[in-house]
């Protein structure tokens, strides 16, 4: 497959977005194969209902996020096929590293990652390229800290919140084929579609041979996707107003500012630890994810029509949705990526089954599911969504997921709408 992305677009979109405002724009125009992939982003014709684009659940409107209230969108050729996850936004997505199994990643920790699109297309292997920036920053260590991991093997990368696609290309054939999102019958009948409306323009880009390719004109169309994804400044822009605070130009109001305490303070929320928030050395902005893979063992969402079964589980890691060698090992299961939390604010369900609906029930649940779970589970049924059997892949050593039935909650009443203040000011958009 060719290579999916080019480093200097990924850097370039970053730089941009920190122009100041009334600066001359030079955001470059998309490229033609990026403007190809536009086109397809919002063609509903691309799906076996003939209604559903990647827009019509990534919606631009809401940071590429379902701006309804569903825990799971419904898809397929009726459009009343009910998906099995919570849709994320695929804003930043572009900077998820391809995934890996390794070392509990120092780099990462100090808020540094290998862009998937960096290492895919430099020469050095992502291992080389991770393991240099590992050594320059082996020293920093201050600051929130995850459990004792060190020298612990962890998933980190990939997308999909089991991390099963390590490039946007890849990923962007899931929905096309999957029965109950677009749908499209197989990649025969997703071929016609796509050489029907848009075999001109791919002759042109990438040759006419490559119409007569099946493969080939399929797999251009999802390079084209992920270029867009890429290179569209709207996927990445940086512009929330936690950005403009940490380059000077905004200031944090008192109720925010004390959110960013607890957030960071390894005895209070010691959110950081997983979705970091300082700038990599070298100045880019943060993105709230270490990319690590955890089994936080939210409580089952009953809203997911899967769900009605008692005998199914969404393990992530370890499947059903993930089906490679991974999804073989038990001390996988109940792993789900680690998110951005950028934009998080305008989601309208939080975790992978979308079973909050209010960001401050989120917090809640990582202060009282040990302390209090009668809170958080059905009376008597602690981790309902996880087998008894895997309840031992729990993360019980990260703050504050570490304290026992009983103990005070880390985070008080106040201090959770403190926090929830600082997570609004993760949101695109800001203007003063
Ligand atoms: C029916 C709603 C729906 C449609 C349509 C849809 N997606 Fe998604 N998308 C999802 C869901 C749900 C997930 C998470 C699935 C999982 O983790 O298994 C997801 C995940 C993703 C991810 C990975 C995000 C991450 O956090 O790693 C990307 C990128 C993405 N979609 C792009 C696209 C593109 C491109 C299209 C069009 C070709 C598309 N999606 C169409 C619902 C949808
Ligand atoms: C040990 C790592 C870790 C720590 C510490 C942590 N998180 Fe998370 N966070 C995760 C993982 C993993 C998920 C996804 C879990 C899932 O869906 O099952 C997640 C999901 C979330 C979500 C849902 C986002 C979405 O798009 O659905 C929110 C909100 C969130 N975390 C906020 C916080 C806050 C606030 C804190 C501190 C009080 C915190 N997290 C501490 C790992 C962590």
């Amino acid at each position: 497959m060719r290579k999916p992305t080019t480093p200097a677009l990924v850097l370039a979109s970053v730089l941009l977005a920190t122009t100041p405002a009334g600066a001359v724009d030079l955001t470059p125009p998309l490229s033609a194969v990026a403007q190809l992939g536009k086109k397809l982003f919002f063609d509903p014709a691309l799906s076996g209902s003939g209604v559903m684009s990647c827009a019509f659940c990534h919606d631009p409107a809401n940071h590429f996020a379902p701006a309804n209230d569903l825990a799971v969108q419904l898809g397929g050729p009726g459009m009343d096929q009910p998906g099995f996850r919570a849709t994320p936004s695929i804003a930043y997505k572009s900077l998820t590293p391809a995934f890996s199994i390794g070392p509990s990643d120092p780099a990462s920790e100090a808020g540094e990652a290998t862009p998937m699109a960096i290492a895919q297309t430099s020469d050095t292997t992502e291992d080389d390229a991770t393991g240099a920036i590992a050594r320059l920053l082996v020293a920093k260590a201050a600051g929130p800290k995850k459990g004792d991991t060190s020298g612990a093997l962890v998933a980190r990368g990939g997308l999909f919140w089991d991390g099963r696609a390590d490039t946007l290309e890849e990923q962007a054939l899931g929905p096309l084929l999957s029965p109950f999102e677009m749908a499209n019958k197989d990649r025969h009948s997703l071929y016609l579609t796509i050489r029907k409306s848009y075999g001109a323009e791919i002759a042109q880009l990438f040759g006419a041979p490559v119409l007569a390719d099946e493969a080939q004109t399929v797999d251009e169309a999802a390079f084209a996707l992920a270029r867009y994804q890429v290179e569209d400044p709207a996927f990445q822009p940086f512009s929330s107003k936690y950005d403009a605070y940490l380059v000077g130009k905004a200031q944090l109001s008192p109720a925010e500012a004390r959110g960013l305490k607890l957030f960071d303070d390894p005895k209070k929320g010691n959110c950081a630890a997983c979705h970091l928030d300082t700038p990599s050395h070298d100045g880019h902005p943060p993105l709230f994810t270490d990319f690590e893979f955890e089994a936080l063992g939210v409580p089952r969402n009953p809203a997911i029509p899967a769900n009605a079964d008692a005998a199914y589980f969404d393990l992530g890691l370890c499947g059903p949705l993930r089906t490679d060698s991974f999804a073989s090992k038990p001390a996988n299961c109940g792993l789900f990526k680690t998110p951005t939390l950028r934009n998080v604010a305008t989601r309208h369900v939080f975790f992978h089954n979308g079973v909050y609906t209010k960001l401050t029930d989120a917090i809640r649940f990582y202060v009282l599911r040990d302390t209090q779970p009668d809170k958080i589970y059905p009376a008597g049924q602690p981790f309902n969504d996880l087998p008894a059997r895997y309840r031992g892949n729990l993360d019980r050593a990260d703050a504050p997921l570490d304290r026992h039935l009983g103990d005070k909650p880390a985070l008080s009443e106040a201090e959770i709408a403190d926090v929830a203040a600082f997570l609004q000011t993760l949101t695109d958009g800001y203007t003063r």
